[in-house]
């Protein structure tokens, strides 16, 4: 009877808050204040709360602040895990203002990438990577017919996706086999992140409609899963189908262009976000920004079809060096 009395409150705490531990054992680590009060082993104070520890820092600062008077403390909160937030600042001395990417990401584009390279399909592997690519371009020419900034950032949902699955298989394969990378994993994990930039770019130009966000959740679900499925069957074709991706990305970007230059698509202002991840000029605009993100599609093209090519060679990507920061 004792024990069940004893064990009662402590179900009753993980049946009401599902968070972790840090706010569990708060009251040990930050003494008798009302914090550890309301949080003490006598039971649940609050209702169901799904929220990290960060969360409830910031909504207790608020109750804290009340409490002390309107002087907030939330130093020793934020400080007691050891992570601290550095201020980053930009060449000049100005605080940087992103926190999805840091000035050590930003780049210079590299434009005088040759734009016309093309893999001339041999096997039957390849033509069948390329009639895939192409067969799936066909509906989405329908779709967007000419609206090239909203075709960018829906494209875009998908052309990051590759990368992640790649670098995610090759990252369980090398704990699994105990072997190197040769930095693959990294190197498409990287394309991955500069693909969801370009995203994080159109997005700045271009809002999804609702019919659109569901579409972009449909596609993923079904992308997701069959280069998933296709990597594992054969990264020589999955690579493949990318680099034949990458050129037609290439090939609609530049469309993009002649529609800029023809005035059919304004050529506005590009976003801040572009301006600082390409280390743009402060005048920079749109159409800038589709020349660098064709660029880095070049770049993309350039990285799978030399995938594809190691494992035609019969080599595994491990054992040619990656090419890391290639964009
Ligand atoms: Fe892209
Ligand atoms: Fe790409």
């Amino acid at each position: 009877m004792g024990s069940r009395m004893a064990v009662a409150p402590a179900m009753k705490i993980v049946g009401n808050r599902l968070f972790s531990t840090a706010a569990i054992f708060r009251p040990a680590v930050f003494g008798f204040n009302n914090n550890a009060i309301r949080y003490g082993a006598a039971g649940p104070v609050f209702g169901p709360r799904f929220m990290g520890t960060a969360a409830v820092s910031a909504e207790e600062d608020g109750e804290e602040a009340k409490l002390t008077g309107g002087k907030k403390e939330d130093k020793a909160v934020m400080s007691y895990w050891g992570v601290e937030h550095k201020k980053v600042v930009k060449e000049d001395g100005s605080q940087w203002k992103w926190t999805c990417f840091r000035p050590w990401d930003t780049y210079s584009s590299d434009l005088s990438i040759d734009l016309g390279k093309h893999h001339l399909p041999v096997t039957w592997m390849d033509k069948l990577a390329q009639w895939t690519v192409k067969t799936l371009r066909w509906p989405t020419d329908i779709f967007f017919q000419r609206r090239y900034g909203c075709r960018a950032m829906m494209l875009e949902t998908v052309a990051a996706v590759p990368g992640m699955v790649g670098g995610m298989l090759l990252h369980l394969s090398s704990l699994r086999r105990f072997e190197h990378s040769g930095g693959w994993i990294r190197s498409l994990l990287e394309e991955a992140e500069n693909e969801r930039m370009h995203l994080m770019t159109f997005m700045e130009v271009s809002q999804p409609r609702w019919y659109e966000r569901a579409l972009v959740i449909a596609v993923q679900g079904v992308f997701f899963n069959a280069y998933f499925l296709g990597y594992l069957i054969s990264p020589k074709f999955a690579h493949r189908v990318v680099g034949y991706l990458e050129e037609e990305a290439i090939h609609s970007y530049t469309e993009f262009l002649k529609e800029i230059d023809k005035g059919n698509i304004d050529n506005v202002p590009a976003p801040a976000i572009a301006i600082d991840y390409w280390r743009l000029q402060p005048g920079a605009t749109l159409r800038d920004v589709v020349m660098v993100v064709r660029a880095d599609e070049a770049h993309h093209r350039d990285v799978n079809h030399y995938a594809s090519d190691i494992h035609v060679q019969g080599l595994k990507l491990k054992e040619l060096p990656a090419p890391v920061g290639y964009h």
